[in-house]
């Protein structure tokens, strides 16, 4: 009997297949219920006393030598089969998901794009702010009543430091440390202390313009302005009505006429077809005094318009907290370029 163990032991040693049918026929016929194995066992007790130590101890050895063989091959199955998987030439990528850019980054990109044709260059600012830039510079002297047009947050530690109400700040920092002629544009974030609602924002974007040489009129203003809203809208009939800013004189308000051809047409113009689209005047004599510019030698207009009214123009989008809540359905919209997807 030992022999015929031998045997066995040697068939299993060379048995080798990587089919799971024939790897399971091996296991049936060696471990299986009416196997090999329980054969060679049912034998034992007939295996006299002195061979029994040693036909036992085969008999253990080809049970463990099966067992391992079949678990050895089908592990070497599954693995492969694993692999097989992972170089699966037949199955369709991932899915690489493209960002949209945001439609307040689209419409800046756009309105600076426009401004660069004609010589303005960009110059950006903190938003954290000193009362001198933001305020006192401005001709915003301290107690001047008109601080109050703008809810402005403070930082309670330091009384001097404010977060930005506008970004005209920008254009004080840059006046005093270049010389005109100066054509600047300065994009970003402002702030102002308001509640949030769907046509106000304690956050929002700005971008002013600015622009100082000798004998710059008002003339210029309006014919930039209205290159610029064609440019943009495509639309060229504007107009300006007189308003107040601290920092300008005179000042004025931009309206473009839009027109009143569709139903939104009326509703976003109340009927009226006029839009009122920035702030804008000559940069007033105090401000180029205070930056050390000689109001005499040089002059200047400056204009100023929020990104989200617009890209609310531009999209019809008429809640401004949109802008803010980054839900992949509103911003997937958007693509790269202009226009909705
Ligand atoms: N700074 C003004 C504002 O925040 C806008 C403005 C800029 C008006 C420049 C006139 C000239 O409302």
């Amino acid at each position: 009997m030992i022999d015929e163990i031998k045997k066995y032991l040697a068939e299993v040693e060379q048995f080798n297949s990587d089919s799971a049918e024939e790897i399971e026929a091996f296991r049936i016929k060696f471990l299986g219920k009416k196997g090999i194995q329980n054969e060679l066992f049912a034998r034992f007790k007939e295996v006299p006393n002195e061979q029994k130590k040693e036909v036992g101890q085969a008999l253990n050895q080809l049970k463990v030598a099966a067992t391992n063989k079949v678990n050895q091959l089908k592990e070497a199955i599954d693995s492969e089969s694993d692999n097989r998987d992972a170089i699966d030439y037949t199955r369709p990528g991932y899915a690489v998901e493209l960002g949209s850019r945001h439609p307040i980054s689209i419409v800046r990109n756009r309105i600076i794009e426009i401004f660069k044709r004609i010589g303005f260059v960009l110059s950006e600012g903190p938003e954290i702010e000193d009362d001198w830039h933001n305020f006192t510079a401005l001709n915003l002297p301290e107690y001047h009543p008109a601080r109050d047009m703008q809810d402005t947050f403070f930082i309670e530690k330091d009384p001097d430091r404010l977060l930005r109400t506008h970004t005209s700040s920008v254009q004080i920092r840059y006046m005093e440390n270049h010389k005109p002629p100066l054509r600047i544009l300065s994009p970003g974030r402002v702030y102002r202390n308001e509640a949030i609602s769907a046509r106000s924002h304690c956050m929002f974007h700005q971008i002013e313009g600015l622009y100082i040489d000798k004998e710059v009129s008002f003339a210029d203003l309006r014919r930039t302005l209205q290159y610029f809203t064609t440019e943009l809208f495509g639309k060229s009939k504007i107009r300006l009505r007189p308003s107040y800013f601290p920092f300008t004189e005179p000042s004025a308000e931009v309206d473009v006429y839009w027109g009143l051809e569709t139903e939104t047409d009326y509703k976003i113009t109340k009927g009226t077809g006029w839009l009122e689209i920035m702030g804008c005047g000559m940069v007033d004599p105090n401000v180029l005094t205070n930056v050390g510019i000689d109001p005499d030698e040089y002059s200047g207009y400056a204009f100023g318009m929020g990104l989200e009214r617009i890209a609310l123009l531009l999209y019809q989008i008429g809640d401004i907290r949109l802008y803010f809540e980054n839900d992949k359905r509103f911003l997937e919209q958007f693509e790269a370029e202009f226009g909705f997807k």
